[in-house]
């Protein structure tokens, strides 16, 4: 660990440290077969599934282009509303009849609900068609356990409920050559009292600053240009290693190795330390945007929520934030409807949005999560009211949204770009410094091309540009 950075001795927290070594026997168990990944929920889940396709690939596997010409199909689960969980267990439902016409092919699933006890037993009952599950502790066992059920077509259940433990070496396949996932920490400490992330992902736990560079810096002499420093709480980065501030002593690290874009995902106002800011200042290739959940404008929802911070403090913290860094994009997520969640508590949330004018939000309507204390809290409120909240909260969001984006018309923004734009291949997407989604046209552009791009048209959650050099 880098010399200069303070450590506290008393505060170091042990968790199991491996190094993860690909088992001599199951480099050939792939050869002629090809695999598909399903990935739902948050980045963490995608950069465990790029982590999935890299054991594959050593195994010999290939990718498939279209599911139905894999041998092995991987559903990558996330937990953290019911809808999400409701989806896989539609996909997988329709799978009874796959299953009949093709018994080789084998269906694995993992991820956040692989962790949920109640979810590992109605699969365990209801889904026979479903081979494999691995919960999220046991990702790096993933090639022994695909070896074993080859071998033995018995159906096979690892799912452990541990404090979690931080694994190196880890092979990967990232899905861009110029954009990647970087995790920083795993797991989450702070109990929010409706979210199943603790239990599903187990304790916070840092990997050593050196590793995490290790990593960056592999990745830019391989070409790539932008990083996401991931975690569910980056500020609290080296906490359990017993680093002081480790977070902003992380991101100079980053910042020194001169990658061109480093982002990080996702922040929590409690941790926030000004120092950080400070860092983001300073390091022109720290991109100025910045997601700060906040959930709710109410102190009393906060609480409820075990959120560790008043709205004054948020509003403390944002405001410093947009004074020392005019030009940030704030973007944040918010709840409605937690249980019992009144009309005037509501409102402190619309005079929120009214207050921070936020680039971005993603909203949700409180789902009650099994295992979780707000599970248990009185609701009163009924449905309806909650998805009129929703559209309220969303109209207010949308109307900032696109008026911040207006201002944009006629700037000339710098955009990374991702290639050929979605809904129309003669155009290009990408996105820029301040993480807003850029489509533009253009000659000669290819991906992972610097582009100054000059806005002319604004709607409220993308810009239409026009190339103006390749940088
Ligand atoms: N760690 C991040 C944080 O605390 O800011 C967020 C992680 S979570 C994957 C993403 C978002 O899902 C949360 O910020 C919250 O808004 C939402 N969320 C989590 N649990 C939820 C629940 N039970 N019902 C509705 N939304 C939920
Ligand atoms: Fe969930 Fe709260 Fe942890 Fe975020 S900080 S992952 S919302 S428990
Ligand atoms: Fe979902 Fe797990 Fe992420 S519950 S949001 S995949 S940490």
């Amino acid at each position: 660990m880098n010399e200069s950075v303070k450590v506290n001795r008393n505060r170091v927290r042990n968790f199991d440290r491996n190094l993860f070594e690909m088992p001599a026997q199951v480099f050939d168990l792939g050869r002629g077969k090809r695999f598909f990944i399903h990935t739902y929920g948050c980045q963490a889940n995608v950069r465990d599934g790029e982590t999935l396709a890299g054991m594959l690939t050593n195994m010999g596997f290939e990718e498939a282009g279209d599911v139905r010409e894999a041998d092995l199909v991987i559903f990558n689960t996330c937990a953290i509303r019911k809808a999400a969980e409701d989806h896989v267990f539609g996909e997988i439902g329709n799978l009874k009849h796959e299953k009949e016409s093709h018994p080789e092919r084998i269906y694995a699933l993992c991820g956040c609900m692989a962790q949920m006890p109640a979810v590992v037993e109605r699969i365990r009952k209801t889904y026979p068609q479903i081979d494999l599950v691995f919960g999220t502790h046991n990702l790096d066992r993933f090639p022994y356990l695909l070896q074993e059920f080859m071998e033995k077509r018995e159906r096979t259940f690892a799912v452990e409920s541990t404090p979690g433990s931080v694994v190196e070496q880890l092979p990967v396949q990232r899905s861009s050559r110029y954009k990647a996932f970087v995790n920083i920490m795993y797991g989450c400490d702070k109990f929010c009292t409706y979210c199943i992330v603790p239990y599903t992902r187990g304790r916070e736990r840092s990997r050593m600053l050196d590793d995490i560079i290790a990593e960056v810096q592999a990745f830019k002499a391989s070409g790539g240009k932008e990083v996401t420093l991931l975690g569910q709480n980056v500020n609290a980065y080296g906490k359990d290693l017993g680093m002081e501030d480790g977070f902003t002593a992380l991101l100079e690290a980053v910042a020194d190795t001169g990658i061109d874009r480093i982002r990080f995902y996702s922040s929590h106002p409690r941790d926030y330390t000004v120092s950080s800011i400070e860092a983001m200042r300073q390091r022109p290739n720290i991109m100025n945007a910045l997601h700060l959940p906040v959930q709710s404008g109410s102190n009393s929802v906060l609480k409820r929520m075990n959120r560790g911070y008043t709205i004054e403090r948020y509003y403390e913290l944002f405001d410093d934030m947009k004074r020392r860094i005019p030009g940030m994009a704030f973007t944040t997520d918010l709840i409605v409807g937690f249980p019992d969640e009144t009309d005037e508590e509501f409102e402190d949330t619309l005079k929120l949005v009214d207050h921070c004018r936020f680039d971005l939000a993603y909203t949700f309507i409180f789902s009650p999560r099994e295992g979780t204390p707000a599970a248990g809290f009185e609701d009163r409120i009924p449905m309806r009211v909650k998805k009129e909240r929703l559209n309220l909260l969303n109209e207010r969001i949308s109307d900032y949204a696109h008026e911040k984006n207006q201002k944009e018309i006629g700037r000339e923004l710098i955009v990374l770009c991702d290639g050929a734009s979605k809904k129309n291949p003669d155009t290009f997407s990408g996105y820029s410094e301040e993480n807003k989604l850029v489509n533009f046209t253009g000659e000669n552009i290819r991906e992972g091309d610097f582009v100054r791009v000059k806005i002319t048209e604004a709607k409220s959650y993308t810009l239409d540009g026009e190339a103006v050099a390749v940088l």
